[in-house]
């Protein structure tokens, strides 16, 4: 493979490359950003070792600079270690993100060998009731002598903590509890509402009050703390009056390579209707990049309609999020509701207006937990 190759003047090479080894997860969560239908596409089979070591290699020929280990599990694949040490060659910046679930002293020992740069753990909640309860596991101990091995092992930690209703009155003990391991950034990731965590949005969505109050209590630490943790905490897309420029666009810095090499604009990319993703299998990282159709699909204005095309902002939002969109009016080519040009954007204030109602009720429908079986009833459902 020779170095890194100039792109075409109108695309951007990818610059994040995001491995998803497997689907493959001891945890259950609620708001799992895997598909829906993750048990149906296990089916295909995993990339081997070879297919992900020659993926590293054509991503960073086209300029791919960090690159995330994610899943399901990555740890459940025992040739971590060995794309790790090729990822570290090439000279990728190296992201473990992982639930803790397998990291055992001797894989964080063969993981600083092989050259990781950084480990991202995630928690669910700082109590162990929530915590076990949203991953329906039992793992909040294992999970916190992790996050001290990991320090022991030097590794540089992100805590992840995905924020909703149920944990944002916890925040200042997510906080203390970041602080407390020595965790050096904190990522209060408030819930995104795609695959399992859209189809659980009533029991999940917190009230306005909920955000306002938990970040408060973020801003009150930052003023506190100085540099010993960097705390992310960015507002839900559905507490705002515009979209976010989702993945910094679509195509245009992010590239996923699921379980089996589809290849993926966005995590989510895979629950939208009307495209086919190209697989690593048949073509290469060039093509798809720069030419398949799906990658092309909403690049720059071309693809927008109204009240988008010919909005003074597009530039800066691109429209918001595609699988927003998709989710919350049927196409993906419409304005994200989020932003209150959209004529959609009464529907987003209704669904928060009605969380504040839904808040303490009981739900008819269960939380739906992300396990196989539930993933397959739904794959049959749609
Ligand atoms: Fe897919 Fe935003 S999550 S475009």
């Amino acid at each position: 493979m020779s170095g890194i190759s100039m792109p075409p003047a109108t695309v951007s090479p990818p610059l994040w490359l995001l491995a998803e080894l497997t689907y493959r997860c001891p945890l259950h969560c609620v708001f799992c950003y895997n598909p829906l239908d993750y048990a149906e596409h296990r089916r295909e089979l995993e990339l081997d070792t070879d297919e992900w070591i020659d993926v590293l290699k054509q991503a960073r020929a086209l300029g791919a600079a960090q690159l995330g280990f994610s899943g399901g599990e990555p740890l459940v694949r025992d040739d971590l270690e060995t794309l790790v040490g090729e990822a570290r060659t090439l000279g990728f910046y190296t992201n473990l993100i992982t639930s803790g679930v397998g990291l055992s002293d001797e894989r964080l020992d063969r993981l600083k060998a092989a050259g990781l740069d950084h480990i991202q753990l995630s928690f669910q909640d700082s109590t162990q009731a929530l915590n076990d309860f949203l991953s329906s596991t039992r793992t909040f101990e294992l999970k916190k002598r992790t996050a001290a091995s990991i320090k022991q092992h030097g590794f540089p930690m992100v805590m992840n903590c995905v924020l909703h209703r149920y944990n944002l009155p916890h925040v200042a003990k997510i906080i203390d509890m970041a602080l407390a391991m020595g965790a050096e950034y904190l990522e209060l990731a408030n819930t995104q509402y795609y695959g399992w965590a859209h189809a659980n949005r009533a029991q999940l969505l917190p009230t306005r009050e909920q955000v306002a109050v938990a970040q408060a209590v973020v801003e009150r630490y930052r003023d506190t703390i100085g540099d010993a943790c960097k705390i992310f905490f960015v507002v839900p897309d559905y507490f705002e009056r515009r979209p976010k420029r989702c993945m910094n666009g679509w195509g245009a810095v992010f590239l996923g390579i699921a379980p089996d090499g589809a290849a993926l604009p966005c995590h989510a990319a895979r629950g939208l209707p009307g495209l086919t993703f190209p697989s690593v299998k048949t073509s290469t990282l060039r093509e798809i990049w720069y030419d398949s159709a799906a990658f092309n699909r909403f690049r720059g204005f071309d693809w927008m309609k109204e009240p988008c095309r010919s909005c003074d902002e597009k530039a800066r939002d691109l429209g918001g999020c595609r699988c927003q969109a998709y989710l919350l009016t049927g196409d993906p080519a419409d304005a994200d509701p989020v932003c209150d040009k959209s004529p959609r954007h009464g529907e987003v204030v209704d669904v928060v207006r009605l969380a504040a109602v839904a808040a303490g009720a009981v739900h008819e429908q269960p939380i739906l937990f992300r396990n196989d079986a539930n993933s397959q009833t739904l794959a049959t459902s749609h």
